[in-house]
């Protein structure tokens, strides 16, 4: 497992998603009052940039249709997204102004790629 320098903690506004490339991965990094969350930047519904939407909550809304995926497991909790997204493992080093973000650009394995309607 390898993590790769990502930002500054305070580059990433609360609530704000950034697009950012990591280890060559285009990921939505969203700070949260919860952590800190990386997916991939691109819906599971149609090659748009999940970094564009809003956040609300524990969830990135995509802007173009509206499925929220949830940014702790990427699994959608609206349609019409079926399939979640990949989700990075993030940890935050140091503290204060000098904090900084740090990513593993290789995805978390889920238990099933299952899609939202499958799941409890
Ligand atoms: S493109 Fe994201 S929900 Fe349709």
């Amino acid at each position: 497992m390898t993590f790769e320098p990502a930002c500054a903690l305070d580059d990433l506004e609360v609530n704000s998603p950034s697009r950012l490339i990591v280890g060559g991965v285009a990921m939505a990094v969203v700070r949260t009052p919860e952590g800190v969350f990386a997916v991939n930047d691109r819906c599971s519904h149609a090659d748009v940039s999940l970094s564009e939407g809003e956040v609300e909550g524990c969830t990135l809304e995509c802007w173009l249709h509206g499925s929220a995926f949830d940014l702790r497991t990427g699994v959608p909790l609206t349609p019409p997204a079926i399939r979640p997204v990949d989700t990075y493992p993030v940890r935050v080093i140091g503290e204060g102004a000098d904090a900084s973000v740090e990513i593993n650009p290789v995805p978390h394995v889920r238990d099933t790629d299952a899609p939202v309607e499958d799941s409890p």
